[in-house]
């Protein structure tokens, strides 16, 4: 099996979009999608009814949808975060907050073979920066890998047979990186983000992940992030909104 797995899409409409004509060419067999499809970006509905037209697609939500759906509050937010969500609660078409209501909460176990969430195993606003934010997961999650978002940051945190912890930091600035996963290790992977990369690097980020080959592929594009930020700073919203996406911050 071939999964396209994406996460933290955020309202951006530009960015989801490069990823789903990528997603013509790659032709995988499912989509994962780990969470946070709005929140930050001006395009909530837009982006939400890009996600119910993919097909073979296993979701959860994010914290993000959650506090659009009005499942929680937004006492955890930042400032900017806060403004850009109640934003986005209005914005939202009733049945576009009724999707968002009933995606299923993390973890979730696909197809017997992985483990998705969006921030940790046992929580799903944590977030997993570094090897001590990572080992309680990876030594409790059901199966040898695992995916999650929250961070918007690409990075695969390893657990070797000889206990060592390795943290595989993705800075690629090729369009694809592959890397082989051996069949010993526990593995807990992180795509990056598609609406709002946080690694310096402005361009998309998602991945792939063949079951069979034991391959994960990441993929960086570029997209026109300058019409997001137009869209963002006519809505209002913070301005560092807009700011970021070209910094990839
Ligand atoms: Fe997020």
């Amino acid at each position: 099996m071939l999964y396209l797995i994406f996460s933290d899409v955020h309202g951006n409409l530009e960015a989801y979009k490069r990823m789903l004509k990528a997603a013509e060419n790659i032709n995988p067999d499912a989509f994962i999608c780990l969470g946070d499809i709005v929140g930050y970006g001006p395009n909530p509905n837009e982006t939400i009814d890009r996600t119910k037209k993919i097909k073979n697609l296993f979701i959860i939500r994010g914290n993000h949808d959650k506090v659009a759906a009005g499942l929680d509050s937004t006492d955890t937010f930042n400032p900017v975060a806060r403004k850009a969500i109640v934003w986005t609660k209005k914005k939202l078409k009733d049945k576009n907050r009724e999707y968002l209501k009933n995606l299923p909460k993390g973890p979730l176990l696909i197809d017997n073979k992985f483990t998705i969430f969006h921030g940790s195993y046992f929580d799903e606003d944590y977030y997993i920066f570094n090897p001590f934010d990572a080992i309680v997961t990876l030594q409790n999650a059901p199966t040898r890998i695992s995916f999650f978002g929250h961070t918007h940051i690409p990075i695969i945190f390893k657990f070797t047979p000889q206990d060592k912890l390795e943290v595989i930091t993705i800075l690629t600035k090729k369009n694809k990186l592959e890397i082989k996963l051996d069949t010993k290790s526990y593995y807990l992977i992180n795509p990056g983000s598609i609406g709002q990369p946080r690694d310096r690097n402005p361009k998309i980020s998602f991945m792939t992940y063949d079951t069979k080959k034991r391959i994960i592929t990441f993929y960086r594009y570029k997209y026109p992030f300058q019409k997001t930020e137009v869209k963002i700073l006519k809505q209002k919203l913070p301005k560092f909104l807009a700011e970021r996406l070209g910094k990839g911050i």
